[in-house]
Formats: structure tokens, sequence, C-alpha cells
């Protein structure tokens, strides 16, 4: 494991969004619409390739989840990760009854051997974990957090729709304002997060980190206005041409180019911890007896706790 992937044993604080109602203000403004950008395809990642793009992080978890990360050797055994040449799925054990005194539950944290500065990343999905208690995350994020940066592309937590975006960094867009909840922006779409996004077909996200700004860009599969280039995968795509993103932060009020280090992809699921396990945030998810006590006895309601990728596209 590299010096990169120990950092994220101090990202303790890292995902604690649980002050959604005090996010610090994003101003919205369209200046990247005169700035359009094309990229070329630097990695196609699709079923197999999973396996060798990612590290599977047998860690415990930075934001004290009832998880325990395993190892790709017993993640393939155990037929947690799970991929074809099309198709790569990772979900969490859904099986076994935990006892209260022992670890928590069998899941999957995926870090990109890679790590990427000014770049797109296209993100195909099919299906995303859901369940009381579930926090599934699709990421990014560098060294020393929270000064390498951190961009939360999918997130959310119990099932709770819409999706939130959020950018943590150092003092100039700080993370440690609004007790580390980071700058958020909720997708205005209910379809973006759980169990909508699921029966939906899941659909694209899209993140575009350049020196001026870090947009996400979220289209439903059903949605009749994905860009084509994006949609067929091209081997060269213009941003320019993919219209409004759902979030974006301009370098403006969040200086990209010193706040943000290159930065790995994080795919994970783990549950309760320190965002869907806070007592408020799960009674206010109408989720039933108490986050842990919930995901150590009901394994069956796991059966749906899972990621479904078709593809991830890395463009620079
Ligand atoms: C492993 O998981 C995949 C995907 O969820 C499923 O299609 C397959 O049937 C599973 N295999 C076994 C042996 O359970």
């Amino acid at each position: 494991m590299s010096a990169i992937s120990l950092s994220h044993l101090y990202l303790a604080k890292s995902l604690s969004i649980d002050m959604v109602s005090s996010l610090c203000v994003i101003p919205f403004i369209f200046t990247f619409g005169a700035r359009a950008a094309t990229y070329s395809l630097s990695s196609n990642i699709v079923g197999t390739e999973f396996l060798s793009a990612f590290e599977h992080q047998a860690i415990a978890d930075p934001t004290n989840g009832r998880v325990n990360y395993v190892d790709q050797a017993t993640a393939l055994a155990d037929n947690l990760t799970f991929a074809t040449a099309t198709t790569f799925i990772t979900r969490a054990d859904h099986n076994t009854v935990l006892s209260s005194s022992g670890p928590g539950r069998n899941s999957v944290r995926l870090q990109s051997n890679q790590q990427w500065s000014t770049h797109v990343a296209v993100f195909d999905i099919v299906h995303m974990p859901r369940a009381c208690g579930t926090w599934p995350a699709v990421w990014e994020v560098g060294g020393n957090w929270p000064y390498g940066g951190e961009v939360d592309i999918v997130e959310g937590v119990n099932d709770v729709s819409p999706n939130q975006a959020t950018l943590h960094t150092g003092p100039d867009c700080d993370a440690f304002d609004n007790s580390n909840s980071g700058c958020g922006v909720k997708v205005n779409k209910a379809n973006s997060y759980g169990p909508p996004f699921d029966s939906n077909g899941g659909g694209w996200y899209a993140m575009e980190r350049t020196t001026g700004h870090i947009n996400i860009f979220f289209w439903a599969r059903n949605d009749g206005s994905v860009p084509s280039d994006l949609k067929n995968g091209a081997s060269t795509i213009n941003t320019g041409n993919w219209g409004t993103p759902v979030a974006n932060f301009p370098s403006a009020n969040c200086d990209i180019t010193s706040e943000f280090a290159p930065n790995n992809i994080i795919i994970d699921l783990t549950f309760c911890g320190d965002w869907a396990g806070s007592s408020s945030v799960y009674s206010a998810s109408g989720c039933p007896s108490t986050c842990v006590e919930y995901v150590n006895n009901n394994p069956s309601a796991f059966v749906d706790s899972y990621w479904q990728f078709n593809a991830l596209r890395v463009y620079t």
C-alpha cells in the first residue's frame, strides 16, 4: 500500500456530512461554456478490468462504519466481487447475522491504482447499493486529507434521494467548516440516487476537473439528452456540448490547482458510521431499530446492496 493509501487512514472526518442544512454556499457561475474542452480516452475499464485497475482495500473504515472491508481474494471467493467481460459487480455480504461484539458486515472498498489531476471520469452505473444503513460512495481523493482535495461524486445514506455532490479541501473551501461537511450540492433529480436510480436502470455520472472548475454531470438511463460521446464511450469527448452540470465548483471560490493534488478514484460501501449511523440522520430516514442493530441482524435486507458498473472511462 502506498503512502497515498495510508493517508486514507486519516480520513476519519472526510465524509461526516451530518449538517446538510449548513453547507457552505457555492455560487453557480457558469463560465465553463466558453471554455469547451476536448479530451481523449486514456482508461477504458470494463468488467474484469476493474480487478486490475483497482485495489481492494482491506482497511479499517476511516468513517467508523459497521463494516469489514475484505481483500480481493476474499471478495472473489465469497462472490462479493463478481466480474465478467462486460459487467462488474461489488456488494456487501447478505447472508450473515453479525455478532454484536464481532466485526462489521463484509463489504468492499476499491481504490484506483492510478491517480489523475485534470481529467474527466465517466461512470456508467447500472445499480447502486441500497437499504437502510447503507452509505455508498463513488469519489476521488488525494493524499494528506483534506489538503489533497476530495470530490464526492455519488454519495448518500439510508436510501434518501437525491444524490449529493460535495467538495472537501484545505482552508480555501474549508473541510473544517460545517463539521467537516464540506461544500455540497444536492442534485436536483430524484432518480440521481438510491431506489429511484436503480429502478430506472441507473445512468451516467461524470466528473470534470480542470484548473478552472470541478463539474459534476448526471443523466438518468432514459434521459433523452445524454451526450452521444459520453453514452457511446467515444475515443474523444467534448464536455462543452454536455450542457449544464448538476454541480459546478468554480476555481474562483476554491482554487482547484492549489487545493487539489492528484486524486485516486474510490468506490465503496460502508454501513452506519459517522453519517448513515448518526442517530438523528438514521431516524430521520424512516429506518427501523438502530443502524448497527439493523445491519447486524437483517442480512437479507442487503441483497440489493451492490454496485454494478458497465464501465468507468477516464479521459485526459
Ligand atoms: C455471484 O454474483 C453474481 C452477481 O450478483 C451472480 O450473478 C452469480 O449467480 C453469483 N454466483 C454464485 C455462485 O452465487
